[in-house]
């Protein structure tokens, strides 16, 4: 008989969180919507509150725009405080990618500096890196962080191992897009201030999912997107820079207000629609309305129920530890084996699950291996992963 001891993990037995009764959602009830992490979702109530911005606009555009930028500085003091972050580094973009952009543009490298980010980086600001640094003659590298993590000393570890001489800036998730990991921010950056790098925090998914202190962190870049976990309209997101590269910051569209300070250059970006920027600031009151510790609480609890369901059935590992705390309100479970893991036929099963079954949820292919990224919000009910599983059981039968 064989000595070794076989260390068995067992989920936790969890239940379900009660429900919050909110208002009123934009989404189709007839939709099993798993995927509010790409997009958001907006209640009834948001969704008119920007109708009413668009009207009281269309009403005297010229009042609107030009003589009542205190509504524009109303919003951004709103939502500054909800992040945790100084309104004076503070400036509303239209999404995160624009927002990594403008940081892009401010760098300030010499030929052959490296910008180091990791194999979870989302594939848009992948690109935008990569582009920005074929452009400037400048080095790109991602640090192969394996699935499943273990815990947060395991990232620390990869990111100092990786750091060299020519490492200049860090670009890393806050909360990963296909992995749905939550990444060590705080430590990350403190390894950053040691080792003498810059670090670009990328919070897409941060704002209304985590409970952000920004000035705490103290990175030298936040930016983040509330169109997604704060539900405010499409088009509403923010880019934070450090008291020290405020003045070299500025929006990807140079206007009027050039080199005159965060707050004018990027209150200004060109004649645009500022409804979404005005209607995140109610988005955040909204959800002080409920309580935004109760909204985290209850979403990461029913993602972490739903994740405990996946793996039961599908038979899987999970990419993080069981306990939950490296995810806040969406997990990623890789497929049950022999489940198609490339691009092409992840994307029809993803499709497939949409047009047979009325279920919306990303699936993804992530180290060759096909999976899906539930997310959870307040409209989430436990039925939804019963609907999701046994889809998938039909299409492997
Ligand atoms: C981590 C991360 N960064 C950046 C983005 C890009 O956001 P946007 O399309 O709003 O610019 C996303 C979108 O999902 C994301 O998940």
């Amino acid at each position: 008989m064989s000595n070794a001891i076989k260390i068995v993990i067992i989920a936790p037995m969890r239940e379900p969180p009660a429900q919050i009764n909110s208002e009123q959602w934009m989404i189709d009830p007839n939709i099993t919507y798993l995927n509010h992490g790409s997009f958001g979702a907006r209640t009834v109530d948001i969704y008119e509150t920007q109708l009413a911005y668009k009207k009281q606009f269309e009403s005297s555009p010229v009042h609107f725009l030009d003589r009542q930028r205190h509504l524009v500085h109303n919003a951004r003091k709103v939502v500054a405080a909800f992040v945790g972050a100084e309104e004076a580094g503070f400036g509303f973009v239209e999404n995160a990618t624009t927002g990594v952009g403008s940081v892009m543009h401010s760098l300030e490298l010499s030929k052959h500096d490296e910008i180091l980010t990791t194999n979870h980086v989302y594939n848009g600001v992948r690109q935008l890196i990569k582009h920005h640094c074929q452009q400037n003659n400048l080095l790109y590298r991602e640090v192969d962080i394996q699935v499943p993590i273990l815990s947060s000393e395991a990232i620390l570890a990869s990111l100092d191992e990786n750091i060299t001489s020519s490492t200049k800036l860090l670009v890393i998730d806050h909360v990963s897009s296909s992995t749905s990991v939550v990444f060590p921010i705080l430590e990350i950056v403190k390894l950053c201030r040691n080792r003498g790098i810059l670090v670009l925090v990328d919070g897409a998914h941060a704002p209304g999912m985590l409970n952000l202190d920004i000035d705490a962190l103290a990175p030298d870049w936040y930016v983040a997107n509330l169109h997604k976990w704060v539900c405010a309209p499409l088009g509403a997101a923010f880019v934070w820079a450090k008291e020290c590269h405020r003045k070299s910051i500025h929006p990807m569209t140079i206007s009027h207000w050039h080199d005159e300070g965060i707050h004018a250059e990027f209150d200004w970006q060109g004649t645009r629609d500022i409804s979404a920027w005005l209607t995140s600031a109610d988005a955040v009151r909204a959800g002080d309305f409920y309580g935004w510790s109760r909204i985290r609480e209850h979403n990461h609890q029913m993602v972490l129920w739903m994740q405990d369901q996946l793996l039961d059935a599908w038979g899987v590992e999970s990419l993080t530890p069981l306990d939950g705390s490296m995810l806040g309100s969406m997990a990623t479970v890789p497929l049950p084996q022999g489940a198609p893991s490339d691009i092409e036929t992840c994307l029809a099963v993803r499709d497939y699950l949409y047009e047979k079954h009325a279920i919306e949820v990303p699936v993804i292919p992530f180290h060759g291996r096909g999976m899906v990224r539930i997310s959870c919000q307040l409209y989430s009910k436990p039925v939804d992963i019963t609907v999701l599983i046994s889809a998938i059981k039909e299409i492997k039968s």
